[in-house]
Parts: C-alpha cells; sequence; structure tokens
C-alpha cells in the first residue's frame, strides 16, 4: 500500500514545513523557525556581539547621514518600514525627519504585533509630532494598503533582511513594494557587502556561542512545540562562505549517526554523522548585484552612503 505524505491541519504551518524539510534530501528547516520570544531574544543579543558588525556598521551610516538621506529623499515624507519589529535603527531617522518638518506618519509592517505594540508605544512617547500607524502584515507577499497613503512615501527596508530572501525572490518582494508606490516615492535598502570570509564568518559564528544557541533554538522550538526529542549536543552550528553564490550559508550538523522522533508529525527522521541540515542563508552583495536588484523591481538607484571600511551599503532608489 502506498503511503502517502500527512496532513496537517491548514493552521499549523510550522507542522508541514518541517515535515517537508525533514524528509527532503539534502535536509533543510524553515528559517520562520528563529523567530519565537526564545530567537527573538537571541537575535537581539546578536546584534550587539562585537564580531556581528552589521548592526551597528548600518547604525553609524544612518547617524552620519541621516539630515542628507532624507532630504535626498524629498520634502513631506511619510515613512513606512518593511520588517520594522521594534523600529530600533529607525529612530535615527525618525528623529532627523522631525528636525526637518514638524509632523510625519509612520507606518511601521511586522508579523509581530508584540514588537509593533511595543514600537509605537515607544516612539509615540518619544516623538510628539509623530503618529503611528501598525500594520501587522508579512511584506514578502506586498502590502496593498500602502498604495492609500496619501503624500510622498519613504519606504525603509534596513536591517539586511533582503539577504535572507534569494535573490529572485528578493526582486518579487521589492517588485510588489514597488506595485503600491507612485512616482517620486523612495526606498531605503541596507545591504550587507560580499566581503573577506574572514569577517564574514566570525559574524554568523561568534565565539561567545550566541549565534549557536540563536541556530540550535530551532531543535529547541521543536522539542517544545512538536515535542520532537532533538539533542541539542548532538548537534552543531556551522556557518560556510560559498563565494560562488556570494553567500554565508547557516547549517546545523548532526554529530553522530542518530535518529530523532516527532511524534506530533509521526515521523522518524535519521541523521547521518557529519549530516548538515540547512537553516539559512544570508547573501552578501556586491554593488552590481544591488543596481541589478533594484532595476530589475522597477527602482533606480540614486545614491549609497556607506562606511569608510565599504562593509555596509544603504541604498536610495526612486520609482
Ligand atoms: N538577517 C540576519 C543576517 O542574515 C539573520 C542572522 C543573523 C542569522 N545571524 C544569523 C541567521 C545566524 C541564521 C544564523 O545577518
Amino acid at each position: 500500500m502506498a503511503t502517502s505524505k500527512p496532513q496537517f491541519l491548514a493552521n499549523d504551518a510550522i507542522a508541514s514545513d518541517v515535515y517537508e524539510g525533514l524528509t527532503a534530501s539534502p535536509k533543510h528547516l524553515p528559517a520562520k523557525l528563529f523567530y519565537d520570544t526564545t530567537g527573538s531574544q537571541l537575535f537581539e543579543q546578536i546584534t550587539e556581539l562585537p564580531a556581528y558588525y552589521l548592526t551597528r556598521t548600518e547604525r553609524s551610516i544612518l547617524e552620519e547621514h541621516a539630515s542628507q538621506i532624507l532630504r535626498q529623499a524629498g520634502s513631506a515624507l511619510t515613512l513606512v518600514e518593511l520588517g520594522a519589529g521594534t523600529a530600533t535603527k529607525t529612530r535615527i531617522l525618525i528623529e532627523e525627519l522631525l528636525r526637518q518638518q514638524p509632523r510625519a506618519l509612520f507606518y511601521p509592517i511586522d508579523v509581530s504585533p508584540s514588537a509593533l505594540d511595543q514600537a509605537a508605544w515607544q516612539l509615540g512617547n518619544e516623538f510628539p509630532g509623530l503618529r503611528v500607524n501598525s500594520i501587522v502584515a508579512d511584506y514578502t507577499g506586498g502590502v496593498p494598503a500602502l498604495s492609500r497613503i496619501v503624500g510622498r512615501k519613504l519606504v525603509l527596508y534596513i536591517g539586511s533582511s533582503i539577504g535572507n530572501f534569494e535573490p529572485p525572490h528578493a526582486i518579487r518582494i521589492l517588485r510588489r513594494i514597488r506595485q503600491t508606490l507612485r512616482p517620486g516615492d523612495a526606498l531605503l535598502l541596507g545591504a550587507d557587502y560580499a566581503k573577506s570570509p574572514k569577517i564574514l564568518l566570525p559574524a554568523y559564528d561568534d565565539a561567545l556561542g550566541v549565534t549557536s544557541a540563536f541556530n540550535k533554538n530551532m531543535l529547541a522550538r521543536l522539542n517544545r512545540e512538536l515535542d520532537a526529542d532533538f539533542d541539542l549536543e548532538a548537534f552543531k552550528h556551522v556557518a560556510l562562505w560559498n563565494r560562488r553564490c556570494s553567500r554565508v550559508e547557516i547549517y546545523l550538523e548532526s554529530l553522530a549517526d542518530q535518529s530523532v522522533f516527532l511524534p506530533t508529525l509521526d515521523l522518524d527522521v535519521r541523521f547521518r554523522a557529519g549530516e548538515r541540515m540547512h537553516t539559512e542563508n544570508s547573501y552578501k552583495y556586491t554593488m552590481g548585484m544591488i543596481e541589478s536588484i533594484l532595476r530589475e523591481s522597477g527602482f533606480m538607484l540614486e545614491q549609497t552612503w556607506q562606511d569608510r571600511q565599504n562593509w555596509f551599503g544603504v541604498h536610495l532608489a526612486r520609482v
């Protein structure tokens, strides 16, 4: 008798994605598993690690050039932010914007209502001239509500999140956003540059083990939420630089021949010693790649700001 793939409840998106990933060859796990409460806290810690240069480098670029970035974007701006989270770096731009204009609207978009509530509450308190209208949405499918916003929009897509998508997917995401904008609107895109693996790899495999804990939290989460019995000690965090594809690849590697049982999925998964399970990619862009994804999604690159070491770039593009 043929065995068929089990059916999961429609709302249990995690279960069916995990089943698909663990029965695939090579195995993989969906990156969206990273960001539960524990994972979000661990990622917050990653952004403060000395080895994770991305966050502080982007922040320093925004601090140094906020005034010029906003003037270049245009007057009477309304800010939109894709994947805003708690919008911590955004306050640099908001503060400067409110020096250039007395009032502003800010539309943070995120899948996490709790992060948005926190952002709205803090920013509303801190900046009396700011009105915050949160949008709970997955921006990757486009956000139709954006087309109803009147006035000139500057869409912030910072934090290098673009790098976590395959370039063709990144283009589709930007194109969907572009469809809700009007001529004169702008996009501010933060992206990490391709560079030596001596700098890249420690950012994804730090000496303190925070990144390893962040990656392994996926397994801990499967233990908590799907009743799985992953032994976290029996897997190792691995980060590799794939120069041909210009990306850092993140894996969990099995340290032994072992099998793991996921009762909720009625699934027994065997791992060989040394077998790697893929969890995430982080694409690192060259200037040529930036220009091309912007062009292919209907934007025109207007200006780039970067740090002195050229590690990270913030790009203003126009519809
Ligand atoms: N957007 C982050 C990045 O690509 C996500 C990230 C940081 C990450 N450290 C990680 C993903 C470690 C997986 C493993 O830089």
